[in-house]
């Protein structure tokens, strides 16, 4: 087993400390593990956020374990230049287009969402974010028009192989769960999105055993804090599934919780490659405090085992101590209580 661990910036380092405690007390079978430099910290040693060893080292692994990126000293950089174009590199160069960002409520964590308690109780739902296309790759740049006015500008496009492999993930995802798929999009006003919807429409033909329904972005924002419980598995472009994961975190009860895994199509000698990352960045307003919560970051790792590794019985194991952590009150500052990173981590190692 090939592991790449890349921890960036901000937080990433404190957080990755904390899961590889965890991935030590597990008793994994001939493990190599690579460290590489990403994002700000990249640029800094290396002159480039994604350089060329770290590149090549995610492309040896079976599976790379990543923190966050991001560094207020590098906003102003050129913007091939700055931390997140790590991330997107190796999405891109890994060829990783299927990011799936769990949101499940914990017992005993109901009255900490930002939900009513018996609204958030229901929330077991699964977005299926699209991660290698969208605006966010698109032609970009600010330029300057005729009359002087400077003009911002990103295309959004969405090919109908793009969006068919994506559909398809989704509906895959469906079946192991209750089978009740909603695409989100945006078709009232997005050719992007009109296109989305007819080819997710003309891939539902082929899981008949899936119930899929359409609704738009600013609907599903709404519906995910009146009544999360009617989503089981949400399929959508990359720049909406972004935002709407950050939402679901709030729901749930705080962004130090969602894992997420980004998967591909090349396969590993158990499972699948991919690359797992906490939902969140690299928190540069709590950096070096020891206060972040690593527990996105530990269940990221869960999911590494699951998908990449075909390790079920680990992976679940490490769910359930980062659970029973909870239900024990243990909880950092982002949920209200004093726990810190490290003592979070031990907790989880006690609880395993
Ligand atoms: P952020 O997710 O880093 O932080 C948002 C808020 O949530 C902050 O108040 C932060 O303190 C808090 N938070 C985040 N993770 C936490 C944790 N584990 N425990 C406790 N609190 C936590 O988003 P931002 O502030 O918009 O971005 C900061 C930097 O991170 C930016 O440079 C951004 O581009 C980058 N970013 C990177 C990734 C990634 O590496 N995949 C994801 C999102 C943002
Ligand atoms: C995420 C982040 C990234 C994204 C940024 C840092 C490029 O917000 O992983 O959710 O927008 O995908
Ligand atoms: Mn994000």
């Amino acid at each position: 087993m090939k592991i790449a661990i890349l921890a960036g910036d901000g937080i990433g380092p404190e957080i990755m400390g904390e899961a590889r405690k965890v991935m030590n007390a597990l008793d994994l079978p001939d493990c190599t593990i690579m460290e590489g430099d990403v994002g700000g910290a990249g640029y800094k040693k290396h002159g480039h956020p994604l350089p060329p060893e770290t590149l090549d080292m995610a492309k040896a692994a079976d599976a790379v374990l990543f923190g966050a990126v991001g560094d207020p000293d590098c906003d102003n950089l050129e913007r091939h230049l700055r931390p997140e174009q790590a991330i997107l590199g190796l999405r891109q160069a890994l060829g990783l287009f299927a990011n799936l960002r769990p949101a499940t409520m914990f017992p005993g964590l109901e009255d900490l969402s930002a939900l009513r308690p018996e609204v958030a109780r229901a929330i077991d739902l699964l977005i299926v974010r699209e991660l290698n296309g969208d605006v966010y790759f698109g032609e970009k740049a600010i330029r300057t028009l005729e009359d002087g006015r400077r003009q911002g500008y990103d295309f959004m496009s969405y090919a109908e192989d793009e969006v068919r492999r994506i559909a398809h993930a989704g509906f895959r995802a469906a079946q192991t769960r209750k089978k009740r798929l909603t695409s989100v999009d945006k078709a009232n006003v997005l050719e992007t999105s009109q296109l989305w919807r007819d080819v997710v429409i003309e891939v539902a033909r082929d899981y008949p055993d899936v119930e899929l329904s359409h609704m738009y972005v600013d609907n599903a924002a709404m519906q995910l804090v009146r009544d999360p419980g009617q989503f089981d598995v949400i399929v959508t472009g990359n720049l909406f599934g972004d935002i709407l994961s950050d939402q679901a975190s709030m729901c749930v009860g705080s962004i130090g919780l969602l894992a997420s895994a980004s998967l591909g199509e090349e396969r590993t000698e158990w499972g699948t490659k991919g690359l797992y990352e906490p939902i969140h960045g690299s928190a540069p307003d709590i950096a070096g405090q020891g206060k972040a919560n690593p527990m996105a970051t530990i269940l990221s790792l869960a999911m590494m085992l699951r998908h990449s590794f075909g390790r079920e019985a680990d992976a679940a194991r490490v769910e359930k101590a980062v659970a029973r952590v909870l239900e024990q009150g243990i909880k950092g500052a982002d949920l209200g209580g004093s726990a810190g990173t490290a003592e979070i981590g031990d907790a989880v190692l006690a609880s395993l």
